[in-house]
């Protein structure tokens, strides 16, 4: 967490100041290591415009070797008050938290502290960095790469954070779930070696209220199965439990903010490779939920543990709304690119908290259609359902699958095919490789519904 600045030694001192005049941009101030960075007019300002600005700032410095800097916000505080401060602390720490590296030298660390006052900072500087530090976990989860991190390695990591902010675990084995009937998430999750998890956080902040349930697809290596990936495709193969890591953020966070509210993320973790009796195109399998489903194609997989762990959250968690994230389709990725990530949902009420979230959060979201004929795309002859599109539309038609298990509660699917990686940074506050997308989205989220009540 950047601490508030108290006279220590620093190299570098970043000013930032707002004029309507100049839009973000950085100009060298008095002495080699003092730069002033306009933040363009305090009118037009937003938290995610402050977030770019600092990220740029303190990558800059960086590049040009420094260590230790003040990020000098004396002048924006007073007039935008403390949530201006914790904006500019975030982008800072974002873009300066890399992937984790497995070389031998490690990488030098720099400090900064944040100059400036206004009433109210110290409490929203602790509430943000709650959050900051759950999306840099999320992204070091997402980092990971699958021989570090199985299903049983990511059920420990989660369990070891949560468990300190006294969030209530369970990790069910495949035992575990084979007693309550979950044969989509085993199907994949038995293609391996390294045995699938259940992963369940409760956090309860909110009284006896039913929780608001978080699915998020952990899919520690996606090798496509027997559908076998392209070896271009392979080497994000890692990345596919970003939703995951996007639940468990959200859930740390509220946990460490004391939000007032009940949340339970559910988390199917597997692998998805090829072993003698893994499935295969034309399977037929069963689910919790007792709905069929026809295999089109085992590189489809998320959607079948999604739609386990959906049925596993109603009937077992008893989840008064749903929310699932994944990195579901390639088609998102084509539509939407890495910028912006895709939405559908069942329940207008919902889907409008889940808008006014991503307002807050600043992530981009865009919502698509759910029209009859798209439902139509994904029936099979010989099932209750079939894991593929007979007609295309690949990021609605992976959606409107999982909500066909949601049965009749306020549900949301949330694709971050696009934006959970990027191979370079989109916004500056991101860094090569895991973004840690949705953490702040589905903490504002959940907060949303905490004021609800
Ligand atoms: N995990 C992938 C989707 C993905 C693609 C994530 C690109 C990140 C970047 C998912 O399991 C998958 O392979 N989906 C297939 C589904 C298809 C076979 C119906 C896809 O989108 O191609
Ligand atoms: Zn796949
Ligand atoms: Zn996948």
């Amino acid at each position: 967490m950047i601490q508030r600045y108290q006279g220590q030694q620093a190299q570098w001192r970043l000013s930032f100041v707002s004029d309507s005049e100049k839009a973000m941009t950085l100009t060298p101030g008095d002495g080699p290591c003092a730069w002033t960075v306009h933040v363009g007019d305090s009118k037009a300002l937003t938290p995610e415009g402050l977030r770019r600005a600092a990220a740029k700032a303190v990558k800059t410095m960086k590049d040009l070797g420094g260590k230790t800097g003040v990020l000098d916000a004396a002048a924006l505080l007073p007039i935008l008050g403390p949530a201006a401060g914790a904006a500019l602390a975030q982008g800072a720490e974002l873009a300066l938290h890399e992937a984790p590296t497995f070389a031998a030298a490690p990488r030098e660390p720099i400090t900064l502290w944040l100059d400036g006052d206004c009433a109210g900072l110290d409490q929203t500087l602790q509430e943000t960095a709650a959050v900051t530090r759950s999306i840099c976990l999320a992204r070091d989860l997402v980092n990971c790469p699958a021989n570090k991190l199985t299903p049983a390695d990511m059920a420990a990591e989660m369990t070891r954070e949560a468990e300190a902010l006294g969030i209530e675990c369970q990790v069910l084995d495949e035992n575990e779930a084979r007693a309550l009937g979950m044969e989509a998430f085993l199907t994949v999750g038995s293609s391996a070696l390294h045995p699938p998890r259940l992963i369940v956080l409760r956090y309860r902040g909110g009284g006896d209220a039913d929780p608001i349930c978080l699915v998020g697809k952990g899919v520690t290596c996606d090798t496509g199965g027997y559908c076998l990936k392209a070896a271009s495709s392979m080497k994000g193969i890692k990345g596919d439990m970003a939703g995951a890591a996007a639940v468990f953020g959200a859930v740390l966070a509220l946990a460490a903010n004391h939000v007032p509210v009940n949340v339970t993320a559910v988390i199917p973790s597997v692998e998805n490779r090829i072993s003698p009796d893994s499935y295969i195109p034309g399977d037929v399998i069963g689910s919790m939920s007792g709905k069929t489903i026809e295999v089109g194609n085992t590189d489809a997989e998320g959607r079948l543990i999604l739609a386990d762990a959906v049925t596993y959250a109603i009937r077992q968690e008893h989840a008064a709304k749903l929310v699932d994230i994944a990195t579901l389709t390639g088609a998102v990725v084509g539509m939407f690119g890495f910028t912006t990530a895709g939405y559908l949902s069942n329940d207008e009420a919902f889907s409008d908290a889940f808008r006014a979230a991503y307002g807050r959060s600043g992530e981009q979201y865009w919502p698509l259609p759910t029209f009859p004929e798209y439902r139509k795309m994904i029936e099979s002859p010989l099932a209750d359902l079939s894991n593929t599109s007979s007609d295309g539309c690949g990021t609605i038609t992976a959606g409107l699958f999982i909500g066909a298990f949601a049965e009749d509660k306020p549900w949301i699917h949330i694709d971050i095919a696009g934006t959970a990686w990027v191979d370079s940074p989109r916004f500056e506050y991101q860094t090569k490789g895991a973004t840690g997308a949705g953490v702040t989205t589905l903490y504002e989220l959940c907060k949303g519904c905490a004021q609800e009540v």
